[in-house]
């Protein structure tokens, strides 16, 4: 089954008792039992589970090809849960991250005795060299928000595996509509379902999948003894928004390549970044892990204030954070997503004021090339 097929039928089949085509939301915060500790179902507890999780695990599943998907409150409390498996060890990540990302790790788990080296995500050899004794796991984003670099998946998921290490990957930005990479040999795929998958800008949820099922026992145990469960409400909305993520996700990349080609070579313009763009230095790379491009474009402009002056120009694209939405959206990464990181290492990464990220939405791509041309020249 394709993609587009896997998005409408898996974990999207009618509620049994009633026949539902669309199955209701479980409202509960509990489950009835038979005997003191024999529930009638799976479920006792919904901070454990819930149907209208299992049915969106069901389809994350299926989406990126593994066998099992846990859902979380959060792309955060995803890597949270992930991270509270790993124990005192070292981990090697991208140097740009998310910037939520870059403060869980150094602010929070560093705390716990979970060190990280950031490498240059362009370099596979990079990777190899920031092993050490005690290494236990790659963090991979690619591509990388908000730079676009990409990352090696196959060269990098083969260094680690040499050396007994596993790799998790941030798919947030290609979704699997355009990136498997439990094929390209990772061992768990992380997702911000706030984004691509839910596509409505109107849920904050996150998601493990993985085929490895001592793991997934352990990120169940995690979410039900942090806390990190989603709501069944924010699932339902998921498992809704996901039926369209194929249609959207073309959508989204046609839009976001016009945009990226009608920046190219604008005055106030020093570089577009966009993995689709032959200009891309890893567009070769790209083109072999990827099967479409995606949604997102960042772009330097020759000094903060240009790209300020576009930002507020824009009528379509709304000043705002988050992406993967079916509206357009701007934000400037310095000083919104990526400010928890510290101005040298945002500096030396290169997010500074003049970089601009377009989450480039579904609208009609004529009139979104033209509120872009309209921002442009009223710099
Ligand atoms: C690549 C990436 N990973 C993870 C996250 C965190 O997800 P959430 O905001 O759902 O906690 C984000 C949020 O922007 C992101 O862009």
């Amino acid at each position: 089954m394709k993609t587009g097929t896997k998005c409408i039928h898996i974990g999207q089949t009618p509620e049994e008792i009633s026949g539902a085509v669309i199955p209701p939301v479980f409202q509960t915060s509990t489950f009835a039992q038979k005997n003191p500790g024999v529930p009638y179902g799976e479920y006792e507890y919904t901070r454990a589970g819930n149907p209208n999780f299992s049915r969106l695990e069901e389809t994350l599943a299926a989406l990126e090809n593994g066998k099992y998907a846990r859902v979380f409150s959060s792309g955060l409390a995803a890597l949270t849960a992930w991270l509270s498996t790993i124990g005192k060890c070292h981990i090697v990540t991208n140097e740009d991250l998310y910037g939520g990302t870059y403060r869980l790790l150094n602010a929070v788990f560093a705390n716990y005795d979970v060190q990280n080296s950031r490498v240059r995500s362009a370099d596979a050899r990079a990777w190899e060299k920031a092993v050490r004794s005690e290494t236990r796991w790659f963090l991979v984003e690619t591509p990388t928000n908000p730079m676009l670099n990409i990352v090696d998946l196959a060269s990098v998921c083969g260094i680690a595996h040499s050396r007994g290490i596993k790799v998790i990957v941030d798919n947030t930005f290609a979704s699997p509509c355009f990136q498997q990479p439990l094929n390209l040999g990772a061992d768990v795929v992380i997702h911000s379902t706030t984004k691509y998958l839910n596509g409505h800008s109107d849920v904050i949820g996150g998601a493990l999948i993985t085929n490895d099922e001592s793991l997934k026992e352990r990120f169940d145990f995690f979410r039900k003894a942090l806390g990190l469960n989603p709501s069944p409400f924010d699932c339902w909305l998921i498992s809704r928004g996901v039926k369209t993520l194929a249609l959207r996700m073309a959508w989204h990349e046609k839009n976001a390549l016009a945009i990226a080609d009608s920046l190219k070579g604008a005055s106030a313009i020093k570089e577009v970044m966009y993995p689709g763009l032959k200009s891309h230095p890893q567009f070769k790379l790209a083109s072999k892990q990827m099967s479409g491009f995606g949604g997102i474009v960042a772009v330097r402009f020759d000094s903060g204030k240009s790209a300020t002056k576009f930002m507020k120009k824009l009528k379509l694209f709304c000043l705002a954070e988050s992406l993967g939405g079916v509206e357009s959206l701007v934000s400037q990464p310095s000083t919104m997503t990526h400010a928890s990181i510290p101005r040298a290492v945002r500096s030396n990464l290169g997010i500074d004021d003049s970089l601009v990220r377009l989450s480039v939405g579904i609208e009609d791509t004529d009139d979104l090339l033209s509120d872009v041309s309209s921002a442009l020249k009223a710099i």
